[in-house]
């Protein structure tokens, strides 16, 4: 057991580019692979021997506490600390500060999973005696992240949020080790982000901040692209998680009714008595509680909201479908369109993309 170290995951974002999935739930409760996706997170930090979390809220803090409670049902200690105004990442981790146990903490963007060996990475900050560690992972285009370059001794020598033209492909993986005194020097009572204040500040002081650098499993699951991709990954077992029992080609949640000459698969979840009709093919989506899909239609890299309705032989690709909404036959919408919670689609009145 490490009683030692705390984690603290920041979930207080709006999840603006989740929209309109994240307008009734933030953006770390939305279900991936049958549970809110902050289940994967906590289970993984638990199956580490860390028990005592402690969840930064902001934006519909109260929908975390109904959830989660004091944390038993996944063997943790879980409190919660609100924000009445956002206060950013770094305002969002000093703010936890008198809840801490120990004196090293983990702490998590929210929206993150990542097959780190948490043991290894506390490793390399110990060994070092740094002040902060930082997880690093890297990919095909760094400009949506946080570039950080670091020395051969895997010595962080600058941190550069969301560049037009990143200095290297090693990014920010949204995930930190901190000694606590660091989190106690973050200044209180006014928004602070670590990405663009406290990190380049710490290596203007001179500080001790490490690099760990991490080649297994990561994403941000921010997008509905990469919160598709991130989900079927999970149901499929490519992404890390105690949290998902069997993994497979999907998963059909209880009540979920698909026809018998139905496809289902690259890792899709049919929700809670949800329906799939006959000959539909759903492939590498997200089908949550309640929706109805009629027969001979086409999902593709999509998520189709709480009890929304796909008429005949609609065909979806790359959208985000609000909850409710009610989507006519004979549609076919594409690219990236997003279509609003209750909205109604009348019968073959939209072909390719728009956000309607
Ligand atoms: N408590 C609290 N308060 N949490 C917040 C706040 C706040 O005001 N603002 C954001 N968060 C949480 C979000 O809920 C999310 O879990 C995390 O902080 C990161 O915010 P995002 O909005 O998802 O940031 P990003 O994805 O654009 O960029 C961050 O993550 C990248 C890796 O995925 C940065 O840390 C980048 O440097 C990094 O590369
Ligand atoms: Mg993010």
């Amino acid at each position: 057991m490490r009683d030692d170290v705390d984690a603290v995951i920041l979930v207080g974002g709006l999840g603006t580019r989740l929209r309109p999935l994240t307008l009734s739930a933030p953006k770390p409760m939305l279900p991936t692979a049958g549970v809110p996706f902050l289940t994967h997170l906590i289970s993984r930090i638990r199956s580490a021997g860390i028990r005592h979390v402690v969840l930064g809220t902001s934006f519909r803090a109260e929908v975390f506490e109904d959830h989660f409670g004091d944390g038993a049902a996944l063997d943790v200690d879980l409190e919660y600390v609100v924000e009445t105004e956002p206060l950013g990442t770094g305002g969002g981790i000093r703010n936890v500060a008198d809840r801490l146990r120990g004196d090293t903490q983990l702490v998590f963007n929210g929206d993150n999973l990542i097959g780190v060996d948490y043991a290894q990475l506390l490793e390399t900050h110990r060994s070092a005696d740094a002040d902060v560690t930082l997880c690093l992972h890297r990919v095909a285009d760094a400009r949506a992240y946080g570039c950080v370059p670091t020395d051969a001794d895997g010595r962080v020598l600058a941190f550069l949020e969301k560049q037009p033209e990143p200095v290297t492909d090693q990014i920010n993986a949204g995930l930190y080790v901190f000694r606590r005194s660091v989190i106690d020097s973050i200044p209180t009572g006014r928004p602070v982000s670590v990405e663009r204040e406290t990190f380049p500040d710490l290596l203007a002081a001179g500080s001790c901040v490490m690099g760990h650098l991490t080649a297994g499993y990561w994403r941000d699951f921010g997008t509905p692209a990469d919160f598709v991709a991130g989900s079927a990954d999970l149901v499929r077992g490519i992404a890390p998680s105690p949290a998902v029992a069997e993994p497979g080609e999907r998963l059909l949640l209880p009540g979920a009714d698909v026809a018998s000459d139905a496809v289902v698969d690259e890792g899709t979840t049919i929700g809670h008595d949800a329906s799939v009709g006959p000959r539909t093919l759903v492939r590498g989506s997200v089908v949550f509680d309640g929706a109805r899909l009629g027969a001979d239609v086409v999902v593709r890299n999509s998520v189709i909201g709480a009890g929304a309705v796909i008429g005949d032989g609609t065909v979806l690709d790359d959208v985000v479908i609000g909850d409710r909404a009610r989507i006519g036959a004979g549609i076919e919408l594409r690219g990236g369109a997003r279509v609003w919670p209750d909205a109604t689609l009348a019968d073959g009145s939209v072909r390719f993309s728009a956000d309607l």
